[in-house]
């Protein structure tokens, strides 16, 4: 099946090409929370624009679905419960998310009741989801969840995340980028079952990175994988 584009840019659009168009990283960020978005439904719930957590040098890009309570009172990515998990199991195979890893969301205002994005709230902020990966240009994107999953990959439309979840795949619109699918941190924190697979895929995702010599890259001293130990505490 042919994969659609997620990227809806609409050309007569200059506040939205104010903030596609630009240079930089920080000046991209700094323009997204300056524009005060009002694209979607969900500024009328949100406190700030949450953009992003972590370094945007990174060789990982994370992507998580919306931020929650937490990250619309701190303006970062992940910060709540299901971001302390996420920590956890990365720390345990020696990776640091604010190091290592630069994380951002389908969607940067937080939907109400926490729940999932809506079709089109998600395509609405996909093009800065999008320029943001042109920016920070990762070698290797990780989908938290489904809603990241079936918003990437458009031929995902009905698919057990017990089948995704630590697999690597690649996709046209982005050809020098990795992808891999993960659980969502939060369905760890209802479901204790799906931790060792987490915990597995955690350690895939490890050896992925040194084998291509990627953790190394950021120039600071490699920590040892645990040999033991299951991330399991919550
Ligand atoms: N869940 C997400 O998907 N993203 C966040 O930033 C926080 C919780």
């Amino acid at each position: 099946m042919a994969r659609e584009t997620i990227m809806q840019f609409d050309l007569f659009d200059s506040g939205s090409n104010t903030i596609l168009g630009s240079p930089t990283y920080q000046e991209f960020k700094e323009q997204l929370i300056a524009s005060g978005c009002t694209k979607c439904g969900l500024h009328a719930g949100r406190t700030q624009i949450v953009v992003d957590r972590g370094n945007p040098a990174a060789p990982v890009m994370v992507v998580g679905e919306g931020p929650g309570e937490k990250e619309d009172q701190q303006g970062l990515a992940f910060v709540g419960r299901a971001g302390r998990m996420f920590d956890q199991i990365m720390n345990a195979v020696g990776i640091d998310t604010n190091q290592d890893m630069f994380i951002a969301n389908v969607v940067k205002c937080r939907p109400p009741d926490n729940r999932s994005p809506h079709a089109d709230e998600a395509a609405t902020c996909l093009p800065f989801l999008r320029r943001q990966i042109e920016l920070v240009a990762p070698r290797i994107i990780l989908l938290l969840g489904a809603t990241a999953l079936k918003h990437f990959d458009k031929s995902k439309s009905n698919f057990q995340m017990s089948d995704e979840a630590g697999k690597f795949f690649t996709l046209p619109d982005f050809p020098s980028t990795q992808f891999m699918v993960l659980y969502h941190p939060a369905a760890l924190l209802y479901n204790a079952k799906l931790k060792p697979a987490m915990w597995q895929h955690a350690k895939t995702l490890r050896r992925y990175l040194d084998q291509h010599g990627l953790l190394g890259k950021l120039g600071r001293p490699q920590q040892k994988v645990a040999n033991q130990g299951t991330a399991t505490s919550s």
